[in-house]
This record gives C-alpha cells, structure tokens and sequence, in this order.
C-alpha cells in the first residue's frame, strides 16, 4: 500500500525496539489479498530505533568487512577477479536500457536487439565461430547448453553417443554438465608436463564418444599444445570438441579456439568482458558453435532482415528455451560496452598483459623458493604447490597468513591433480608496483613458515573470524560424514 505521508510513518514511533504506526483505513473494494492477511497496524517487533546517520554508519562498517578486488588485490586462480570499468556500470543503468521489457513491440526494441546482434558478430570473430547463443546465465550454464546443442546435432544424425572425455584438471562444473545433459562423463590422464596423455585418449577414443571437453588455457593455466592433434582425432571419430572458454581472458584477440578445431565454445562474461562476477549466475555464459550446430542453438536467436530490421527468430530444430526471454540483457550489454571500449588492439593488450603478469609471478616465486609444479611460460594463472614448505605448514597456512599481509588468498586445494595447490590469477589490471608487493609478501610468508610457523597455523590475526571448521562451513546442515560399514 502506498502511503504518502512519510514523515508520519517514520517519525511516529512506539516504544524502543517497536515502530507502532496506525496505517490508513484499508479499502472495503480491495480484492487483492484476503482481508484476514493485510496488516492492520504498522509493527515492526524487533526492530531498533536508529538515527539515519548511525544506519549508516553501519552498514559501511559491515560493507567494509566484505574484502573486494576494488579494495585489495584479489588473486583468486580460475576467477579472474579483474577490474569492471564504471563506464559497463553508467551505461547499462541508463534509463532506456533498463526501461525496456521484452514484451515491447519488435518495433520499439530495435536498440537493444541491434546490440545483441553487434555483440554475437564480436563474439564470432573473436573465437572464430559461425554463430552464438547468448541466452545462457552463467559459464556452467553455457557447458549445459552446448553439450545439449552436441546431444541435438546426434539426434538428429539419428546417432545416440554417450560419452563425454574429460581431463582430470578440469573444472569440476564440465563432468556435472556432461551429467546433467545426459552423457557419461569419462576422466582422461594428463601428462607430468600438464597437457593431454594422447595415448591415454585412443585407449577410450571410439564411436560412443560425443564430445571431449578441453579447457584451453587449461585450469593449470597452461595452453594445450597437442589442440590441434586432439581436434583431429575427435573428428574423424565423427565426435565434436567443445572449448570450456572460461580462460579466454588470456586469448582474446591473439588465438581463436575456433581455429584450433573446437566445434563449440563456452565463453563466462564475468572471467573475459569485464562483467560483474556472476559465478553459477546470474551472469552471461555465451555459446558459440560452427556451421553445422547452428539450427540447434536455443532460441529466440536475433536476426537481421533484408531491410535491416532486427527480429527473434525460432528454428525448427532448435533444442529450445535454455533461458526466459534474451538472456540476462544487462550483463550481455555490459559486455558489449567493455568490447566496444577496448577494440581489438585494447583486447589484444588484456591478453598480453594477463599472460605477462602471470608469468612474472610464476618466476619470481619460484626464486623465492615456491616449487612450479609445471615449470614450462603459463598462461593467465600460476601454478605453486606446497611441495617446499617446512614439514608441518601446508597451503591452508599461507592462504589464511596472505590475509595477515592485507591480500585475498589465491585459489587453493585446486586443480585437483597437484597436491596442496596454489592458484594464483593477477589478470592484467594490476600494475607491477602491485605484484611487487604480493611477491615481498609471499616472501615474508615463506620466512615465517621456516622460523616461526605457528604464526601461520594460528593465521589470519586481523580479520573479526579467525579459522571456521571448513566442513561445517561447506555443510551448514551438519551432515554426518562418517564412515560406515555397510
Ligand atoms: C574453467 C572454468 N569452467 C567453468 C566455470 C564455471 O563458470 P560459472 O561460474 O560462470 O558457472 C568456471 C568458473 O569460473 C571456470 O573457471
């Protein structure tokens, strides 16, 4: 109910810890809601009475309390925790963005279809693909998606495969979209130097298989360099190879996946274009594809008509809705903003010094005396391992002491296959100054492990929470986890 006096209800208060504010007469002709469900008088229980400057004060106390990538340097591997420019922010609140709704008339929506369609063509040439999807919400999202365009394409080749490859260091969302869309997901070994054991692939390579997933850079933050090798494999199997783009950030503009063979991609708006960090959604997880998935993708795709008009279109054989309407249009808009700002010379820089940046972490740790499990120029993340810690500190320890020293911790415990990992992403908007600083850190870290490593185990000091039970944290249900005999 809209009540215009404001003041009265704001200022009329009750006792301490109530607000009591007699509300207007409820109209006897008011058929929303059944009577006996209104409220009749304005109580708040609970609630306690504030000035506005102290809620204030409150609430960036507590805001200050959450750590951010706008606060601190923020080097968590696989997450590409990198700036997002204010100008995505200022153009995607613009009132004629956000005023829109799908169900306008076409002829009132031209704008926004003709940005979705000028940010397809972009995704197109920068992963070297035929035509994109950009109805998915997340990257996870999108390996859904793709794997169900894959499923699609076989049924209609009156094919029924059902296994999906996938190397051990993938993420763990490729085996749950394999699942999830029908297949069986099968683990392929990678080799000690971190790209695909080829021998191990033509052991299971057959006519069952559907697709083999391959993150490339890979979450070892490594290229893999057999790409083409692999491609060709797949394919005269007749079984598609499908890109887990979510690392794109160290390609674009310099290698396309679709010319390394990949059939279909996936690409997280949030790892690559500067979108805010919608991990598992709500975010934008864009798929591409080549000529001959096209009539499978999700519908409505947008299409241009011979008098330019932009319209939804639906194919026949398309595998259908993955998402209401567009997609999530402003996160998809934000996207096109960074693209459009950077050109393809900005892009070609975000990849270089991405890559840079992580390669000088990669060398200067390794000097310090961190161990390089892959020791071979890495992508956009590197890699350490707990391997030359003293006994008794483990990669927890120098996660929770980085915290200490006024850094997020990098990715930890993953990718699965190396012990004790440490993955570490600096992307290409920190400045050298600051990885200076991190590197001197992770130095004093490692000094204190040898001489006093109880400052570690007992790390972090500062923060208000110091170490949580990590299972109970996982399982706020309090699962019992034991063992038992059957
Ligand atoms: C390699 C890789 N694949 C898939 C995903 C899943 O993407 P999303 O979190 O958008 O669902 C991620 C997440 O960052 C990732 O790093």
């Amino acid at each position: 109910m809209i009540h215009n006096e404001p003041e009265k209800l704001i200022f009329e208060q009750g006792s301490a810890g109530r607000i009591g504010v007699d509300l207007p007469e409820i109209p006897s002709d008011l058929k929303v809601l059944p009577r006996k469900l209104l409220q009749t008088r304005g109580e708040l229980e609970g609630f306690p009475e504030v000035s506005e400057p102290e809620m204030i004060r409150h609430y960036t106390r507590l805001s200050q309390k959450n750590v951010g990538v706008d606060g601190t340097f923020y080097p968590l591997g696989s997450c590409t925790m990198k700036h997002n420019p204010r100008m995505n922010e200022r153009v995607a609140s613009m009132k004629g963005w956000t005023g829109l709704h799908p169900y306008m008339p076409v002829s009132e929506t031209q704008s926004a279809f003709k940005m979705l369609f000028e940010f397809e063509q972009m995704m197109n040439e920068i992963c070297g693909m035929d035509a994109f999807t950009l109805n998915p919400v997340a990257g996870s999202h999108g390996e859904l998606t793709g794997l169900k365009i894959i499923r699609a394409a076989f049924r209609a080749r009156g094919e029924k495969r059902e296994k999906v490859l996938i190397p051990t260091s993938a993420h763990g969302t490729n085996p749950a979209s394999a699942v999830l869309a029908g297949f069986t997901p099968i683990n392929i070994e990678v080799d000690p130097d971190g790209s695909v054991n080829i021998e191990a692939l033509e052991k299971v390579l057959d006519e069952n298989v559907a697709a083999m997933m391959i993150t490339n850079p890979s979450t070892l933050g490594l290229f893999e360099t057999n790409i083409k090798k692999i491609a060709d494999m797949l394919h005269a199997k007749g079984a598609y190879l499908y890109c887990d783009g979510a690392n794109l950030n160290a390609l674009v503009g310099k290698a396309r996946p679709g010319d390394m063979g990949f059939d279909v991609i996936q690409t997280n708006t949030h790892k690559t274009f500067s979108t805010p960090h919608g991990g598992g959604g709500p975010g934008a997880g864009p798929v591409g594809v080549k000529k001959e998935l096209i009539p499978f993708l999700p519908c409505p795709r947008i299409i241009k008509d011979k008098d330019g008009r932009f319209a939804p279109y639906f194919d026949k054989q398309s595998i259908g809705r993955i998402h209401s309407h567009y997609g999530n249009f402003l996160v998809l808009l934000r996207a096109y903003v960074y693209l459009r700002t950077m050109g393809d010379k900005g892009l070609r820089d975000v990849a270089e010094a991405a890559v840079l940046n992580a390669n000088y972490l990669r060398v200067s740790l390794a000097a310090l005396g961190y161990k390089v499990p892959f020791n071979r120029p890495c992508m956009h993340e590197c890699l350490l391992s707990e391997e030359n810690m003293p006994k008794g500190v483990v990669t927890l320890d120098v996660a929770k002491r980085l915290i200490d020293k006024g850094f997020h911790p990098m990715t930890i415990y993953f990718p699965l296959t190396v012990h004790g990992a440490m993955l570490i992403e600096p992307t290409e908007t920190e400045t050298k100054e600051t990885l200076d600083e991190f590197i001197k850190a992770m130095g004093e870290v490692l000094e204190e492990s040898k001489e006093t490593p109880d400052l570690l185990h007992e790390a972090p000091h500062i923060t208000p929470v110091q170490r949580v039970n990590e299972a109970e944290a996982n399982h706020p249900k309090k699962l019992n986890l034991r063992w038992k005999k059957q």
